[in-house]
């Protein structure tokens, strides 16, 4: 868990500062409340569409305080409801901003909003009401994927590279593995690290396997993209290169990899003990350079996310994950 509450301590602090002085200071200053009653003899098509909503049904034990119906938003409408000034009563979304959070944190103390002032959207004053319609039946202001992608443009264009996960064909949704509430985790996540959030739906690597592959054991990450990528399978980099990051080519395939002839040094063998290639020499072939960098390692290591089969083993130790 990545829990850090002191920044977010501060800005609450700062938060509470703020209704103080917007209490003090609001053009609706010492209005008093009037009643949903009252709002809809001018706002009759608020109060219509209202009717369809959450908000437009709650019961009287679910408000915190005594103020019922629109004012527990908009704050005392009586100014305004004599007036018909605009100005004279608060409009959450434009005037506030995060402010208006604590408006709608006061109903939403627990469920899925538990943890909001510890998110980086609350970090970020991302409002609830940049994503949440409130008077008419929708519960987003826009289709969930349109919305995220309207924020996070750069997303937009890697959920369109050829490999990606069905996020714009709707069959999943950003919020599969994120929690835009934000949790403790990081990176908003759902799980509480990258590998435990794509175990959640992949559960086939799970494992635990007999012979493992270490960087599978580590995080998804180092291998895989999320968001999308050009070559298959999510992959970061396409095979072989991906494996050569951290692997050495085959031995034989990689030293043949030039046309020409070749003797193997005797340092090779002499210091290591070992006489295996003792007097190895010959013409390399045209094709190995080929075999080395152009061949898909998991042709032959088909089980690369680990597995409880040994290898069929040449001369090695038979955990070389190829069934
Ligand atoms: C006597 C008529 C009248 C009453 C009563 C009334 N309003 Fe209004 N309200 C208006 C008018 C007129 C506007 C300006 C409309 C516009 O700009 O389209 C307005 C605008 C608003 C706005 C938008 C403010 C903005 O900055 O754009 C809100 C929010 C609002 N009213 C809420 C309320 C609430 C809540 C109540 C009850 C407490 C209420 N009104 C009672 C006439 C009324
Ligand atoms: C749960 C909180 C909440 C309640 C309850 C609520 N409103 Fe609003 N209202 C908002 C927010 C937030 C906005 C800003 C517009 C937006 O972002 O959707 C808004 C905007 C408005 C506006 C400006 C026009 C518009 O649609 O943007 C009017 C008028 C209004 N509300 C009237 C009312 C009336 C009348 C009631 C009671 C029937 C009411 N509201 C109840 C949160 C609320
Ligand atoms: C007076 C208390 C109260 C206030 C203030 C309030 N809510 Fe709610 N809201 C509720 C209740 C109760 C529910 C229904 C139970 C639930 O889903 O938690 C609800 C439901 C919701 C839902 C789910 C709607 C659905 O169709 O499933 C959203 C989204 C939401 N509120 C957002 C907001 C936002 C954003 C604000 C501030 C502008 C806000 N609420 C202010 C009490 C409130
Ligand atoms: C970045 C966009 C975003 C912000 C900001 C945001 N929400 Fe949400 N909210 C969502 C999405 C998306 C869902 C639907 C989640 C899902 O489908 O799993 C949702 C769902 C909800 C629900 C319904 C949960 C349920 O399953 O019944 C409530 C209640 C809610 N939000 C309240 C709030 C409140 C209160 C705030 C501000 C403190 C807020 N949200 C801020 C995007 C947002
Ligand atoms: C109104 C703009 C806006 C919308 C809409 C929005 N975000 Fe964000 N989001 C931000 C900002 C600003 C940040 C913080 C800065 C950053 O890390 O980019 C952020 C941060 C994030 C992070 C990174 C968290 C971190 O700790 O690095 C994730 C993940 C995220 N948002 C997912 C979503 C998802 C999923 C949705 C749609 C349900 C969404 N956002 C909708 C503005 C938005
Ligand atoms: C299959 C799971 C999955 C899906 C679907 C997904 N993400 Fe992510 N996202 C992740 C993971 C894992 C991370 C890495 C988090 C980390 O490294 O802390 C991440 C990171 C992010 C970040 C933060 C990057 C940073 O700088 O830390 C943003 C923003 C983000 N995703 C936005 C989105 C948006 C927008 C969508 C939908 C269009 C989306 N994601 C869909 C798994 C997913
Ligand atoms: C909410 C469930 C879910 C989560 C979480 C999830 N995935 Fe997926 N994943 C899917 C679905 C659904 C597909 C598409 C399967 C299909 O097309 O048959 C998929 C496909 C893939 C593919 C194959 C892509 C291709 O081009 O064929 C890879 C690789 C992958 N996911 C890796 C990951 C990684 C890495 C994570 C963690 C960051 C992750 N997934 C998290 C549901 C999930
Ligand atoms: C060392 C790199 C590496 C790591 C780390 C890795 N993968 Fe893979 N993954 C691959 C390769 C290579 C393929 C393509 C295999 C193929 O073409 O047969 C693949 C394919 C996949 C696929 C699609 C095909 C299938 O087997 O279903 C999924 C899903 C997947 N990986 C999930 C995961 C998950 C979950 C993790 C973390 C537990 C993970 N991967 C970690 C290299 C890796
Ligand atoms: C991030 C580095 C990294 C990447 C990328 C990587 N591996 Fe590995 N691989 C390792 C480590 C570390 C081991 C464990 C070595 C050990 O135990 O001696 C290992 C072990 C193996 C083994 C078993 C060998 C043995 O002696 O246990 C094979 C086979 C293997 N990797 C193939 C691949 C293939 C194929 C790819 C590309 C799809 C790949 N690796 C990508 C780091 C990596
Ligand atoms: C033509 C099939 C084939 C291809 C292609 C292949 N390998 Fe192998 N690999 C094997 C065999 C067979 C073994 C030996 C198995 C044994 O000894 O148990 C092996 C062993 C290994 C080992 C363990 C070495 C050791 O010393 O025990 C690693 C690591 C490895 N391969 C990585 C790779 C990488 C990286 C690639 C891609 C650049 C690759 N392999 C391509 C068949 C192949």
């Amino acid at each position: 868990m990545n829990r850090c509450t002191i920044p977010r301590t501060a800005r609450v602090a700062s938060l509470l500062g703020m209704a103080i002085l917007l209490a003090a200071t609001a053009a609706w200053a010492g209005a008093g409340y009037v009643g949903t009653e009252t709002c809809l003899e001018c706002h009759d098509d608020i109060g219509a569409s209202m009717a369809a909503n959450r908000h437009g049904r709650l019961a009287d034990y679910q408000y915190p305080t005594d103020v019922h119906g629109c004012e527990t938003c908009h704050g005392p409408g009586e100014k305004h409801a004599e007036d018909e000034d605009p100005a004279l009563i608060m409009k959450p979304s434009s005037e506030m901003g995060a402010m208006a959070d604590t408006a709608c944190l006061e109903c939403h103390k627990t469920g899925v909003t538990l943890d909001w002032l510890m998110g980086s959207h609350a970090d970020a004053d991302v409002s609830c009401v940049s994503c949440h319609g409130i008077h008419g039946g929708q519960l987003l202001v826009k289709e969930q994927t349109e919305l995220c992608l309207g924020c996070h443009t750069d997303y937009r264009a890697r959920m369109n590279l050829p490999s990606h996960h069905p996020v714009k064909e709707h069959f999943m949704a950003c919020t599969d593995c994120h929690d835009v509430h934000g949790g403790g985790y990081a990176g908003l996540m759902t799980g509480e690290t990258s590998r435990e959030l794509c175990l959640e739906c992949h559960t086939q690597h799970r494992g635990p396997f007999i012979f493992e592959h270490s960087p599978v054991e580590d995080d998804c990450m180092i291998c895989h993209d999320p968001h999308g990528t050009v070559a298959n399978n999510l992959l970061v980099q396409n095979e072989p290169f991906l494996c050569l990051q951290c692997h050495q080519p085959h031995f034989h395939s990689g030293l043949m990899s030039y046309d020409g002839d070749y003797d193997i040094p005797a340092a090779n063998y002499n210091d290591s003990g070992s006489s295996m290639y003792e007097g190895w020499s010959g013409t390399s072939h045209p094709d190995s350079f080929k075999q080395t960098m152009l061949t898909k390692c998991s042709q032959c290591h088909q089980s690369i996310h680990g597995t409880d089969l040994p290898s069929q083993s040449i001369p090695g130790q038979g955990r070389a994950l190829n069934r």
